[in-house]
């Protein structure tokens, strides 16, 4: 078999090595999901699993009929942004590989990666992509050289609100498809879910988000309402004023694609009103399979491959990560 990219993603909850062919085949990644038994992620704790699960998920992969360590011809991992501690692991992990196989190591933009899995997996060309995950919300659009960040939360990053709001009814991480599901629940009850659309703070702010104020009024509301019709709202009104940013983005930038991306992806509403936007508009909209909507390694070692074909590599020295690496900061030099 022609050669292979491993890519090594760890910004935060999940450890997770995947693998690309050079002319761009998916395959599936190893992961390992690290759970708070209480409370929210800490960086430190998280980072532990991290550490632990490595070689764990390094034997899984060695012992794949899939996979054959001589194919492997660099070795990228997320660069940033992310949680300090978990990067330094998955970093770790990446310049061990990339030094025992004797091969190029690539420093890559997690956000980036989740644009370019999307792209290959989907098919789609020049998109406007809503990248909505656990620590972001962005609605970004390629401009020349960058991707370029339109608009994005305030505050808390979509997928944190959700599990937050889980949280305080003892939901455990993650929260966004036990809402997914309560919400199904609500709608499936046969009642008028307009009239039963509980009113919640709708936080868009020209092409900006903001959901903490959602949040706590969501809160605030569950502690008289049935969960399941305080779920629906909230999904309603926090993933309506991510499409109404990503159709204001449309419109400006006159692109026809829209891209999701990050695990919040994975909710069928969320693609549903995605879909109705883009058609009532003549546009389209693409997601990847789940798989590729949560963080994985195969969307790194996707973008290490890009970056790889265009000439692109990190040296050692230059390979220190950096928590708050931004979407546009990184120079995009392919099609
Ligand atoms: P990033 O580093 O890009 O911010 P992340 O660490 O948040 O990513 P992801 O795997 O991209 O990790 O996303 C996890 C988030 O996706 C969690 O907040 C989770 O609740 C949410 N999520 C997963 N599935 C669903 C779903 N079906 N509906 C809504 N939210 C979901
Ligand atoms: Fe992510």
């Amino acid at each position: 078999m022609a050669g292979v990219i491993l890519g090594v993603e760890s910004t935060a909850h999940t450890l997770s090595l995947g693998f690309v062919g050079e002319d761009g085949t998916l395959f599936s990644s190893e992961s390992a999901l690290f759970k708070p038994e209480e409370g929210g992620i800490h960086p430190r704790e998280a980072a532990d699993h991290h550490s632990i699960k490595a070689p764990e998920l390094i034997s899984r992969l060695l012992s794949r009929e899939d996979f054959n360590q001589d194919d492997v011809v660099a070795v990228s991992f997320s660069q940033g942004p992310g949680l300090g501690p978990c990067l330094r692991i998955g970093a770790s992990v990446a310049r061990s590989l990339s030094s025992v196989w004797d091969v190029p190591l690539i420093g890559v933009n997690h956000c980036v990666a989740h644009i370019e899995i999307g792209r290959n997996q989907t098919g789609c060309e020049d998109p406007v992509l809503l990248y909505a995950s656990g620590g972001n919300t962005q609605v970004i659009a390629r401009a020349g050289d960058k991707y370029r960040v339109i608009g994005e939360t305030l505050d808390i990053g979509i997928g944190n609100m959700l599990d937050k709001f889980a949280r305080q009814h003892d939901i455990p991480f993650p929260g966004g498809p036990v809402i997914e599901k309560l919400s199904s629940d609500w709608k499936n009850r046969g009642l008028d879910t307009n009239e039963n659309l509980i009113n919640l703070p709708y936080g868009v702010h020209g092409t900006d988000l903001a959901f903490s104020g959602l949040l706590t009024s969501a809160i605030s509301h569950s502690r008289e309402l049935p969960l399941d019709q305080v779920c629906y709202s909230l999904q309603e009104h926090s993933f309506s004023s991510c499409i109404e940013v990503a159709e204001r983005a449309m419109a400006h930038t006159g692109k026809r694609e829209l891209l999701l991306g990050g695990g919040v992806a994975c909710n069928a509403r969320l693609r549903e009103m995605s879909r109705i936007m883009c058609e009532e508009r003549g546009g389209e909209a693409f997601w990847p399979e789940k798989q590729y909507c949560i963080d994985n390694g195969t969307m790194i070692a996707e973008l290490g491959r890009k970056e790889l074909q265009s000439g692109r590599i990190t040296k050692l020295s230059d390979s220190a990560i950096d928590p708050s690496m931004r979407t546009d900061s990184s120079i995009i030099t392919w099609n």
